[in-house]
């Protein structure tokens, strides 16, 4: 698919279809995750691929209990997307690949020290590849926040505590009526507010 068509139809979908994915999906989905930018090409970022249906509702067990789908229910169609994937930073790659010999006069090496996690950029650097090879590929797919039970999933799934878990892509086929969420409140913003050129706030011009 040509690029900007791409970028055009990435949307964070909600609803999926129960469709099977395919194997050569699944893959190439799983490689464009590992394609995106590295800092120091650390490589800290890994994922748990979840495709079997008893793996999938471990995972939604975890997350989302009975009486809450009762009050969101339209969040049952979220659920049926065949393919989850976990995405799992690790910062320890960043300190310790920020001690070596080329990197070691930054100070990185020390989690302080960092003004930004780039383990939390790289992150998602990757969770856009495979947003974006998602539309490419034809099929729809949506990245949500972990935001409870995370101690609980580590174990469930034998995740390593040193390892972030940083959201979840969900990947499938589209069902029609596929909510938007906050975009559909919240106006997009004049890119003249956003693009500064030259000096922030000063002569900014409409691209
Ligand atoms: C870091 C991050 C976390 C998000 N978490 C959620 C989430 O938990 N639930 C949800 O429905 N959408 C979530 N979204 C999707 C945003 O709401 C969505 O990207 C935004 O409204 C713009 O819409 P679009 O991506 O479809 O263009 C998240 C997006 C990002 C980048």
């Amino acid at each position: 698919m040509e690029f900007d068509l791409v970028l055009q139809k990435r949307k964070m979908c909600r609803s999926f279809r129960d469709d099977a994915l395919t194997d050569a999906e699944i893959t190439s989905l799983a490689r464009a995750a590992l394609r995106g930018p590295s800092a120091g090409f650390s490589q800290g970022i890994e994922y748990l691929i979840l495709t079997t249906e008893q793996d999938r509702r471990r995972f939604w067990e975890n997350q989302v209990d009975v009486d809450w789908l009762s009050r969101n229910p339209s969040h049952r169609d979220t659920q049926a997307a065949p393919l989850l994937m976990v995405v799992l930073s690790g910062p320890t790659a960043y300190l310790t690949r920020y001690a070596m010999p080329d990197k070691g006069s930054s100070g990185l090496h020390s989690i302080e020290n960092w003004p930004v996690p780039f383990w939390i950029f790289d992150a998602g650097a990757s969770a856009m590849a495979v947003l974006l090879k998602a539309v490419d590929l034809g099929l729809a797919a949506g990245f949500f926040g972990i935001f409870r039970n995370q101690g609980d999933l580590a174990v469930k799934f034998n995740i390593p505590a040193e390892l972030i878990p940083v959201g979840v892509i969900a990947v499938g086929h589209a069902k029609s009526d596929n909510r938007l969420g906050s975009a559909k409140a919240i106006p997009r913003r004049d890119p003249a507010t956003q693009l500064h050129a030259g000096e922030y706030g000063k002569g900014s011009k409409s691209r």
